[in-house]
């Protein structure tokens, strides 16, 4: 197992508005357009950075695992899209559905649905992909929270991104109290093993440097009474 020359995200310079600043210059140009014609529709769960957070990891994922980079940016940025085509009252009922296990698949199922055929409509309009690459985003996005196993490479990696945001500050500082929602140190360290949950090791390796880097810099700062 190669050990990754990976750096954690300072976040002494992470700007954590979910604008795309910090993957700004990463991206290409076309990618930067789906971006910007998604961000009105990003983020409605109340995870604002989410979006931008998956996308820089897809990004960082794409130097170790061979994946095509047309299906997982587009892929990575739009994934969530579909929580912004819920109504309101299924929005609100997110939190509660953390300790209802029936309720939380029925919604996930939803935004998977509703983001698959959003995501036609906006590729469409940027003229982005051929037929065939939409319809594999298309097939990554729906079931990206729910399906048992990996549809190819690139749903591996839009799903370690996705899955790689709970490591971060910024999903402690937006879960971290919300009661059930998973935010200790143990619980995420005991997913990173769990057969199923990541797709590469490469993300493996990731999410264990970002949590020890999360735990850190959380502790500093309650240490300094911020
Ligand atoms: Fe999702
Ligand atoms: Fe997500």
């Amino acid at each position: 197992m190669t050990i990754l020359n990976y750096t954690p995200i300072d976040y002494t310079i992470w700007n954590p508005d979910g604008s795309g600043s910090n993957i700004k210059t990463s991206l290409a140009s076309k990618e930067w357009d789906i971006w910007m014609r998604a961000l009105e529709y990003q983020d409605k769960r109340g995870d604002s950075g989410h979006a931008e957070c998956v996308t820089y990891f897809a990004l960082k994922l794409l130097d170790y695992v061979t994946a095509e980079r047309a299906i997982v940016i587009p892929a990575a940025i739009l994934h969530d899209t579909g929580w912004s085509q819920m109504t309101k009252e299924e929005l609100g009922m997110f939190h509660d559905a953390l300790t209802n296990p029936t309720l939380e698949n029925k919604l996930r199922k939803r935004h998977e649905e509703q983001g698959a055929l959003f995501v036609e409509k906006l590729l469409n309009t940027v003229y982005y992909a051929a037929g065939g690459d939409i319809t594999l985003i298309r097939g990554i996005i729906n079931g990206h929270d729910t399906r048992e196993g990996f549809l190819s490479a690139e749903d591996g990696v839009v799903r370690d991104a996705d899955k790689l945001f709970r490591f971060t500050l910024i999903h402690l500082n937006i879960y971290g109290s919300v009661p059930n929602a998973p935010t200790s140190k143990e619980d995420l360290a005991a997913h990173i093993n769990k057969p199923g949950f990541f797709y590469s090791d490469a993300a493996k390796q990731i999410a264990r440097i970002e949590l020890e880097h999360t735990f850190k810099v959380h502790e500093e700062m309650q240490r300094r009474g911020r």
